[in-house]
């Protein structure tokens, strides 16, 4: 999330249309899965964080690459989520999940759930956005790391990017991975789950008021970066 910017763009559409099969009695069920991403969901992410930047109407300021991505989310593998950048994804599927998440972690158990669709989901980009050669795709992400609101005394969480993509939106994808970010936050006793949102962004600020947050009137952030960051290089 980042500086104010003009009404998002559509993300364009590499791909023709593919309706997803699965139709039941039910309707449409559709498997997902919330889980902890792994340096190997990293093409995956650099796609997914590229359209949370074409969504935003700032791909002038997305530097970031597959390579960088790699060195800051994952530099190393005693990190321990929760406690620095982390991220959960959204997997969809089709059919139920026969796969362990190739990753497990004491902190955090995979959370599974079917969901009933009255209509089929068509996703122009499936192939794109395959997880391996698996059926299971990636529908969103959430990306977070802990801050410390001082006047509780207590840590918090802040959610730098919550994306679900466009053709998975309205099916309470986006609540679940909030959800699983604020679920987690109350399990380590912290006090506050907070999020930027664009000034446009009507739809996740109502979003984020329908998930209880409450919209700050009087907060601006003041953000130093770029020539002005660099400009305090070996001022000391
Ligand atoms: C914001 C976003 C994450 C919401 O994800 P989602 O999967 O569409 O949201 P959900 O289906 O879980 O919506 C839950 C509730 O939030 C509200 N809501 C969600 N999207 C809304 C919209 N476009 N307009 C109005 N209300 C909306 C609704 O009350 C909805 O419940 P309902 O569908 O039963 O009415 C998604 O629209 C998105 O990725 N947007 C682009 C990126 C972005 O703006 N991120 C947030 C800032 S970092």
């Amino acid at each position: 999330m980042a500086a104010a910017a003009r009404p998002p763009l559509s993300t364009p559409a590499p791909e023709p249309a593919i309706t997803l099969p699965g139709t039941t009695s039910l309707g449409h069920p559709i498997f997902t899965r919330v889980r902890l991403a792994t340096p190997s969901d990293v093409p995956l992410l650099h796609k997914l964080i590229h359209q949370m930047a074409v969504f935003e109407n700032l791909t002038h300021q997305f530097s970031a690459t597959e390579s960088s991505l790699s060195s800051t989310l994952f530099p190393s593998t005693t990190l321990q989520p929760f406690h620095s950048f982390t991220i959960f994804i959204l997997d969809i599927s089709l059919t139920p999940f026969t796969d362990t998440p190739n990753h497990t972690n004491p902190l955090y158990n995979p959370t599974e759930k079917v969901v009933n669709l009255d209509l089929p989901i068509e996703d122009p980009e499936r192939d794109t956005f395959r997880v391996g050669n698996s059926d299971t795709f990636v529908a969103g992400f959430v990306l977070f790391f802990p801050n410390y609101p001082s006047f509780l005394a207590k840590p918090g969480f802040f959610v730098e990017d919550l994306f679900v993509r466009e053709c998975y939106r309205r099916k309470g994808f986006g609540k679940m991975l909030f959800s699983a970010v604020a679920m987690q936050a109350v399990k380590m006793g912290y006090g506050r789950v907070e999020c930027g949102v664009l000034d446009w962004n009507a739809n996740a600020i109502n979003f984020f008021e329908e998930m209880g947050a409450k919209k700050l009137h009087e907060l601006r952030i003041c953000r130093l970066t770029g020539e002005a960051l660099q400009a305090y290089r070996g001022t000391d």
